[in-house]
């Protein structure tokens, strides 16, 4: 089979080397791909948002399956766009994707359909967010509506940081259309977790546990940033907490979006909160996590082509999937000043074999380069989570590049 991915990053970089492994996959290519995935797959120069582009692609090589990673080409509707040429696609469609697209539905969605989260109001007007927040307790919670590249949120500690917030997105549209709508949420406390599943709209299946470090320094300091590490399985993700999660808030999610008419079909994403009075739904991501998915698919046996094959034909209840006992660590190695500024195209050294997922790199005729903030996240399976600490870290000593930072502290929560 020609199996297409479509994005860029360290999340496309995990599917394709999952995907290469597959005896039936006789052909990748990955749009736009990155330095580490070319060394798997024919990179072509599409940009993941060009709907147009990819569907002539598909449609010109053949292609068996694509393969929607990112989140704003499934907003966008690319699957459905897909479909339309008759080619197959793994991904939910514009209207299931909308789960992450719009925030608002979320929460409308999930006060309908009883599914546990932090109590909320969405607002479309300036005035009556300012007026809600005036009568508000503090800390609370401010969120754009859409996609923000992950920097919609913000938690207000006082009036005056939240009326600044809700002015920046609803206002000033630091966000573009994405802060049109706010929702203010109640603050909730608590570990997160973050629950993977692959779906055909009727048949779930959980993917291991796993958990991120969003902040750029070490013990959760400085900015946010798309992700610095992640590690499964979660300590706080216990069979207990598992069941209960499974029951109140999978199984009510696929099928309310059934209900809906909003069938979802492919890796749904839980961002959850584990709060004093029960887990609770922070987010739905349409898609993989990144960079979660960079140690949840090291640890899946079974054959990743079967497992969306069955997904799309609507059989996920034949395929039994396993996974690895084995714990998996990906610390992210980024430029220097990331998540502000950066500089491009340093020559970056690896002296080591193990498990790399590159994010933001480029093949150049002087070699592999940086080419993004974040540049490589090195991957490790081991007995337990302190163990690829150990061993990711060792790897590290092995790579570099000018001005490389990293958390020390990954898998350490
Ligand atoms: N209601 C809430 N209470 C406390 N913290 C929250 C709440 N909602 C979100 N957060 C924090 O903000 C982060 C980002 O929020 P999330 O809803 O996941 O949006 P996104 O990933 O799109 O930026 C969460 O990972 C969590 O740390
Ligand atoms: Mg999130």
């Amino acid at each position: 089979m020609k199996v297409l991915v479509v994005g860029g990053g360290g999340r496309e970089h995990a599917i394709v080397w999952k995907l290469s492994q597959s005896p039936r996959v006789a052909k990748l290519y990955c749009a736009p791909g990155n330095g580490g995935i070319a060394s798997l797959a024919e990179c072509v120069n599409i940009k993941a948002t060009d709907l147009e582009g990819i569907a002539a692609f598909a449609k010109e090589n053949q292609i068996d399956l694509t393969v929607v990673a990112p989140d704003d080409p499934l907003a966008m509707g690319m699957v459905d766009r897909l479909e339309v040429e008759g080619l197959c696609a793994f991904g939910p469609r514009k209207a299931a994707a909308e789960l992450e697209s719009s925030k608002v539905f979320a929460k409308q969605f999930m006060k309908k359909y009883g599914i546990p989260s932090a109590k909320y109001e969405a607002f479309d007007r300036y005035e009556d967010a300012v007026s809600y927040l005036a009568q508000s307790q503090f800390p609370i919670v401010i969120k754009a509506d859409g996609l923000a590249l992950g920097k919609g949120v913000v938690i207000a500690f006082s009036l005056e940081e939240g009326i600044t917030a809700v002015k920046e997105m609803m206002l000033d549209r630091k966000f573009g259309d994405a802060g049109k709508r706010v929702l203010i949420e109640e603050f909730l406390t608590g570990p997160e977790v973050s629950i993977l599943a692959f779906t055909d709209g009727n048949t779930f299946v959980p993917m291991v546990s796993s958990q991120d470090h969003k902040r750029a320094y070490d013990n959760d300091e400085g900015p946010n940033t798309g992700g610095m590490g992640a590690f499964s399985p979660s300590r706080y993700y216990t069979p207990e907490i598992a069941q209960y999660v499974e029951k109140n808030i999978i199984e009510p999610t696929i099928r309310g979006m059934r209900e809906e008419g909003r069938t979802f079909q492919g890796v749904i994403y839980f961002g959850l909160m584990l709060t004093p009075s029960g887990p609770k739904v922070l987010e739905y991501n349409a898609r993989f996590g990144d960079p979660e998915t960079q140690v949840v698919l090291p640890r899946l046996k079974t054959d990743l082509l079967e497992i969306m094959e069955a997904v799309i034909e609507k059989r996920l209840n034949q395929v039994r999937i396993q996974w690895d006992d084995r714990a998996a660590v990906c610390v992210v190695l980024a430029s220097a000043g990331y998540p502000g500024s950066y500089r491009k195209g340093l020559p970056i050294e690896i002296n080591t074999d193990c498990l790399i997922f590159h994010a933001g790199t480029k093949r150049t005729e002087h070699g592999l380069v940086t080419d993004g903030g974040r540049v490589l996240g090195v991957t490790a399976l081991g007995e337990n989570v302190e163990d690829c600490v150990r061993k990711v870290y060792e790897h590290i000593k092995s790579i570099h590049f000018e001005g490389m930072h990293y958390r020390r502290d990954i898998g350490r929560k």
